[in-house]
């Protein structure tokens, strides 16, 4: 299994933080956004990662990360987006990096207070499909939201006025290799994005999406008050712990 971090986007939320950088090379507590993502798949077990940046700042990222010797990697994938054409079109250009290989995807701005060991290892053996990760939030409606009825995953809508449950599906994705078949058939939401929650859907149509509620907590940071809680959080914890009983 390969992952794929998304870490393009404006940052627009954050202006003027975002000027001059890009968003995921922000400072959360003492290392910059971008680690926490990529450790979050190492601690898993997934070491062939590609990065997908955009914007003017996209360079920082070989600065910063180079081939990934901090993280014990030999090597890392970068690739660039053009424009902003949302989650799911920053996904696209990862299609020949995963070569047909199921994905995990982590938006760079994702932090985790524990780990997805369980999940990866779930997912690889469910045999294709796709699995999300759920969280109880308080606030839904900033989210991809869950309708579930028993065990059953019905229905995901991107950021509803009204949601129909308290679980955010959180930004990291887990796919099997038909993914980038199905990107190609989105159509662009009313803010003009290729949406992820359209990507999950699909899946969801087809039947062939799990789920799991994430343990400990979660968190994106992508606006001042997810940032500041980002930094309090890990400050507190730390990120990505993983127990030894747990590998
Ligand atoms: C994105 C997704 C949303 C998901 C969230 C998680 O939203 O569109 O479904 O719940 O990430 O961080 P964004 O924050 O990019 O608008």
């Amino acid at each position: 299994m390969k992952g794929v971090i998304l870490a393009g986007g404006l940052g627009s939320r954050l202006s003027p933080l975002t000027k001059i950088t890009n968003k995921h090379l922000l400072p959360i507590y003492g290392k910059p956004m971008i680690f926490y993502p990529i450790e979050t798949l190492i601690r898993a077990g997934i070491t062939d990662i590609m990065i997908v940046t955009g914007g003017s700042h996209a360079g920082d990222f070989l600065r910063l990360l180079g081939n990934g010797r901090e993280f014990g990697l030999k090597h890392i994938n970068y690739t660039y987006q053009e424009g902003e054409g949302g989650i799911a079109d920053a996904l696209s250009l990862a299609e020949y990096f995963a070569e047909g290989d199921a994905i995990c995807v982590v938006l760079g701005d994702n932090i985790i207070e524990r780990n997805i060991v369980k999940a990866v290892k779930d997912f690889k053996t469910q045999g294709g499909g796709a699995k999300i990760l759920l969280k109880e939030v308080p606030d839904p409606e900033r989210f991809g939201v869950a309708e579930i009825a028993g065990e059953t995953l019905v229905n995901i809508v991107e950021k509803p006025a009204e949601p129909r449950s308290n679980l955010a599906v959180i930004g990291i994705y887990m796919y099997d290799g038909r993914v980038f078949d199905i990107v190609k058939t989105l159509k662009p939401s009313e803010r003009g994005e290729f949406e992820i929650t359209d990507v999950n859907n699909a899946y969801v149509q087809e039947g062939t999406m799990t789920w799991e509620m994430l343990q400990g907590w979660w968190t994106d940071a992508g606006t001042f008050e997810s940032l500041l809680r980002a930094n309090i959080l890990v400050s507190q914890t730390g990120a990505n712990n993983v127990d030894q009983e747990e590998l």
